[in-house]
């Protein structure tokens, strides 16, 4: 990614469909003066979202699309986010798979976190998954969105051990607690700062 030129900070769109925990440390990062990035647009393809009360609480402007008619609802995103000057895509638990087309219009500038050690465990219910298979350690990690899900190229990751009494719901709690360091530092990194 390229250096920052003066002090204008790259502007991103976080895109989420559910509590929005990481994108609320995401913007409280933003808003940090070593932040390259600002937050001026949240996505979501969800109405109930709870991470879109964020919005409202940060003076963020949002837009909900259904992706009923995932065509017709990137074709609408392309124009939103060109309309607003976004330069980078940031996926917080956005649950839509993105098109082909769509990624390639934003190559190299969508992030992902991914609730696992990626290349293991990719797509849904990671954390079941990983404790059915009786691993010692599982974590998360940042990486850059390509047309594979879950497959980019890997920015950072952090392990976590997991404990003999680990459930699906206590591994989640421990790695989102990880996530919220993760991906502030995964953004500083793809910067160079
Ligand atoms: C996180 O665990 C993220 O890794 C996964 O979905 C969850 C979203 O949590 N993709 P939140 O909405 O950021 O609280």
């Amino acid at each position: 990614m390229a250096l920052l030129t003066g002090c204008n900070k790259v502007r991103t769109a976080v895109f989420i469909s559910g509590t929005g925990s990481n994108l609320k440390s995401l913007i409280k990062f933003s808003k940090s003066k070593k932040s390259p990035i600002s937050i001026n647009f949240i996505i979501s393809n969800n109405s109930e979202a709870k991470g879109l009360n964020y919005a409202k609480i940060f003076k963020i402007k949002k837009k909900v699309l259904n992706f009923t008619n995932k065509k017709l609802s990137e074709n609408n995103l392309i124009l939103i986010l060109k309309k607003n000057k976004i330069e980078m895509i940031l996926l917080a638990g956005f649950m839509k798979i993105l098109s082909k087309n769509f990624i390639k219009k934003f190559k190299g500038k969508i992030l992902n976190i991914h609730p696992s050690l990626l290349p293991k465990y990719k797509g849904l219910n990671t954390h079941s998954r990983v404790l059915n298979n009786s691993e010692k350690y599982s974590g998360c990690t940042v990486h850059f969105v390509n047309s594979k899900l879950d497959s980019g190229k890997i920015i950072l990751q952090k392990k976590v051990k997991i404990s003999k009494d680990e459930t699906a719901g206590s591994l989640a709690r421990k790695i989102l607690i990880q996530e919220h360091k993760l991906y502030p530092k995964a953004i500083l990194k793809i910067f160079n700062l």
